[in-house]
């Protein structure tokens, strides 16, 4: 059963995992800093993540693009113009929410209700429930339903709009209270720009306003000519970058979920004009295979296709993880046209184009992107692995079952007691391990709790050292979410954890 959200935020601290930064000054909102065991198991998706994209795909390439770009970057791509959060604040609590949010969190809250009586009906009716015709037919569930579509259709029209003065109508209609007081007493909503703005120079006079990026995104189309050429790389092809963005979000909240300083990893696919969709199922499919490889269970996905599009895109639609608070989104994969190439054209005056030798003409490619945050996958991979086990007998564990190639701490190594030569041959393996694998080694308490706090940790195998080892140079192998032991031999360990760690 997985534990609460509370859990997973104190037992991220407790393991090394993540920190709020500079704790010691009472931290800085949804800015946080990731420790010993969080900043391996981030490397490990992130290059879990560039394999799957760079290293099998012949026709995708990296680059690392700076933060700082040219200010004109941001006026091209519409960031200064529109990358605004609607704010509403109540006149009684003096909080500040996004007004967006608000209505988006009211509409999940029927969802569940429909959900609820999903679950209700599947255990009243058990093996013979058929959920299809259930949601088709129950006059509640397509009431919910109904209701929760038909506020986030209207909310999303809203905002492609611009229409604030609906956004607070629709807020003021649905009775929603300040999740703070249960004040209803709003204000106008209004737009808020989330970039962050800095300086280059030193004189007030001369600098120039810069913007710490929103996106890593920008870095690739403003390089798509530079990495084209010099690749000699024809259409179709991919860049990918994972980098720090940083978002000035009013509404922070929900630990890691939403930060002002955070990751992406992003890869924008270049097509010929008119293959965009087919290129954009393509990768909805491909990056919902890469969730799915990861074990951690087909129900934590849902598509999200967005009806109503951003100015720049003709299809969009999230990956959503069942996160501890309810189903987020994770993951974008946006068809956006050529809008951002051709911006940067008006913008910057070159020409963006590819020459396409088998139809013999130039033209602006068009783009299919995959875009995740690398810190949001880190919370959905370590919220969904974090697990209370009963044992029976009134026992129970806390385990990390993270997928085995994303944990920190692949290998601890223990004497059974910390004499009789045991020490020496544990420190011994550890020694031959450590040039393939991250491996620990531990030595106090008694070995059972050595396993617990190993299994809270994340760490898929232990390895015990004991008398008989001396004499026949086998040792007991443990698995973290079996809990079965094994005796193998010593020259064998490099190929058995080798093995359940394949990409
Ligand atoms: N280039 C497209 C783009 O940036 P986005 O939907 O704004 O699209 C993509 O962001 C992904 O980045 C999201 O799906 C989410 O995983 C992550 N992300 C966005 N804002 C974030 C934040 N404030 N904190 C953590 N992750 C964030």
């Amino acid at each position: 059963q997985d534990t609460t959200f509370k859990n997973v935020i104190s037992h991220a601290k407790e393991y090394g995992y993540i920190f709020s930064s500079s704790e010691i000054y009472d931290g800085l909102n949804a800015v946080y800093d990731y420790g010993q065991n969080g900043v391996e198991l981030k490397k490990n998706i992130r290059e879990y993540w560039w394999k799957s994209m760079v290293q099998i795909h012949q026709n995708i390439v990296g680059l690392d693009a700076a933060i700082l770009m040219h200010p004109t970057t941001w006026k091209a791509s519409g960031h200064v113009d529109a990358f605004n959060d609607p704010l509403i604040d109540n006149k009684d609590s003096k909080k500040r929410y996004r007004a967006d949010v608000l209505v988006e969190d009211y509409a999940e809250k029927i969802h569940q209700k429909a959900e609820k009586e999903i679950a209700k009906a599947k255990k009243r009716f058990g093996d013979a429930f058929n959920e299809e015709e259930f949601v088709t037919t129950n006059p509640r569930v397509l009431r919910y339903r109904q209701e929760q579509k038909e506020i986030l259709e209207r909310l999303a029209k809203s905002l492609t709009d611009g229409d604030l003065a609906d956004v607070k109508l629709l807020i003021e209609e649905l009775g929603i209270a300040c999740p703070a007081s249960g004040s209803k007493n709003w204000t106008d909503v209004r737009q808020f720009n989330l970039m962050f703005g800095t300086k280059l120079g030193a004189d007030a006079e001369t600098a120039t306003d810069l913007y710490l990026r929103p996106e890593t995104a920008q870095g690739i189309f403003v390089n798509f000519l530079n990495v084209q050429k010099s690749g000699r790389m024809k259409i179709p092809f991919g860049i990918a970058q994972t980098g720090k963005a940083f978002r000035n979000e009013i509404v922070a909240r929900q630990f890691i979920f939403r930060m002002r300083e955070f990751e992406q990893m992003e890869m924008q696919f270049f097509v010929r004009p008119g293959e965009e969709l087919k290129w954009y199922e393509h990768w909805k499919e491909t990056r919902l295979n890469w969730h799915l490889s990861l074990g951690l269970g087909k129900e934590n996905y849902r598509f999200h296709d967005h009806e109503k599009l951003a100015h720049y895109a003709n299809a969009a639609a999230d990956i959503e993880f069942d996160f501890p608070f309810g189903f987020k989104e994770l993951e974008g994969i946006h068809s956006r046209t050529d809008f951002d190439l051709k911006a940067h054209e008006e913008h910057s005056g070159k020409k963006l184009q590819f020459f396409d030798p088998e139809l013999g003409e130039n033209y602006v490619p068009y783009v299919v992107e995959t875009s995740i945050g690398l810190d949001r996958m880190f919370l959905a991979v370590l919220s969904k692995s974090l697990v209370e086990e009963d044992l029976g007998n009134g026992n129970s564990r806390t385990v990390l079952k993270l997928p085995s190639i994303l944990a920190p701490t692949k290998v601890a190594v223990f004497p059974l007691v910390k004499k009789d030569g045991l020490p020496e041959l544990a420190e011994q393996i550890v020694e031959d391990l450590k040039w393939d694998f991250n491996v620990l080694y531990d030595e106090k308490d008694a070995v059972g709790k050595r396993y617990r706090r190993q299994d809270a940790a994340g760490t898929p195998f232990c390895i015990t050292v004991d008398h008989d080892s001396l004499e026949d140079q086998t040792v007991t192998i443990r698995h973290r979410d079996s809990m079965e032991q094994s005796r193998v031999n010593i020259s064998d360990l490099k190929s058995i954890i080798g093995k359940a760690l394949d990409f």
